[in-house]
């Protein structure tokens, strides 16, 4: 099945070399329009995401990171997700923020592949978004989980980003200075469909072709402006964006966001980013398991999602 699923059908590359811009504010999430015209009669170059072509100058839609087609390229606006989205987020060794929670809701501490977020409970669905954790250790010698890698499907992509091996410390190879440098033992690899292609250098967006239309992946700036580091994302034509981003004396963190249409009650997703339905979760927190029971213990629940295909790719 997942083989099948291999079949690459184009690359669109396009150029990105441009320096990271500055967010901008007051976007309005709105001026996106779906006609099929090559140049809306502005001159400029169509863009083209999921299966539909975007006038010069329309910001896209359907997506929580938003980009704005100019002349061509797509090209990222700030960092920020379109209100209404859900975020799931992970930082450290890695504590979780699941969909419905603003806070760390549990930590994981073993090594395996696991589905993060998926609409149902077949292994795979048709699209979602998986995550690689290995052991790593502190400088004091305990040892925790990192997060290796982060992988994206939907029919005919499979899309990998991968940090180096956390095999020594992870917070001498990954520091602040390392990362805001791009240094080589703290870069993001890009895979396509097993393929190694070069990671983004800017907020201008490569495109890859799947069967079901266009997905994009850029770098940009870590959703903190605190931090002077990266991420490189990867919005999905199917609802889902996400984010693996360097941190500063920490391990890397993600963030996965959803589509306001994929809010369900009862919910559609589950997977370690657990369901989204809009409704707090209550204490003590009842999690949904791959055999869609609920449960209090969070080891069974983290157990039940492990084994995850297609695997995240690891070097
Ligand atoms: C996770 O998947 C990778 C393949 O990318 C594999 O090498 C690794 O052994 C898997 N980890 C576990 C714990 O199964
Ligand atoms: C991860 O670390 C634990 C605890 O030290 C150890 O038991 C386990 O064998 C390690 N797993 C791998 C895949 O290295
Ligand atoms: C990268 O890692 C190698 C081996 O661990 C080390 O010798 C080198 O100094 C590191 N480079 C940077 C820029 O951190």
């Amino acid at each position: 099945m997942t083989a099948k699923l291999l079949l690459f059908l184009a690359v669109l590359k396009l150029t990105s070399s441009d320096p990271m811009p500055e967010p901008e504010p007051n976007v309005n999430v709105n001026v996106g329009v779906n006609v099929n015209d090559n140049n809306n009669g502005k001159g400029g170059l169509s863009c083209v995401f999921g299966d539909t072509c975007y006038p010069d100058g329309c910001i896209i839609e359907g997506t929580c990171l938003l980009l704005k087609c100019c002349n061509g390229h797509w090209k990222c606006l700030g960092n920020e997700p379109r209100p209404g989205c859900g975020k799931c987020e992970a930082h450290g060794d890695p504590h979780m923020v699941p969909y419905e929670s603003n806070t760390v809701l549990y930590s994981i501490v073993q090594p395996g592949n696991f589905t993060l977020t998926q609409p149902g409970f077949s292994n795979p669905e048709l699209f979602g978004v998986n995550i690689n954790f290995e052991n790593c250790s502190w400088p004091s010698g305990s040892v925790v989980s990192c997060i290796r890698s982060i992988t994206y499907y939907e029919p005919g992509l499979i899309i990998t980003l991968e940090l180096p091996p956390p095999d020594v410390d992870i917070l001498d190879k990954c520091d602040q200075s390392y990362a805001y440098a791009n240094g080589p033992n703290c870069s993001i690899t890009l895979w396509v469909n097993g393929e190694v292609r070069p990671t983004p250098t800017g907020c201008e967006a490569d495109s890859f072709t799947g069967t079901d239309g266009n997905v994009l992946v850029f770098k940009q700036k870590h959703i903190s402006k605190a931090l002077n580091l990266y991420c490189i994302a990867i919005v999905g034509s199917k609802g889902f964006s996400m984010a693996l981003c360097q941190h500063s004396g920490d391990f890397p963190w993600f963030y996965v966001y959803a589509m306001p249409s994929l809010k369900k009650n009862p919910s559609l997703l589950y997977g370690l980013c657990d369901v989204w339905t809009g409704t707090p979760p209550i204490a003590p927190m009842d999690y949904t398991t791959r055999s869609g029971t609920t449960t209090t213990n969070k080891d069974v629940f983290v157990t039940s999602w492990e084994g995850a295909l297609p695997l995240p790719k690891t070097s």
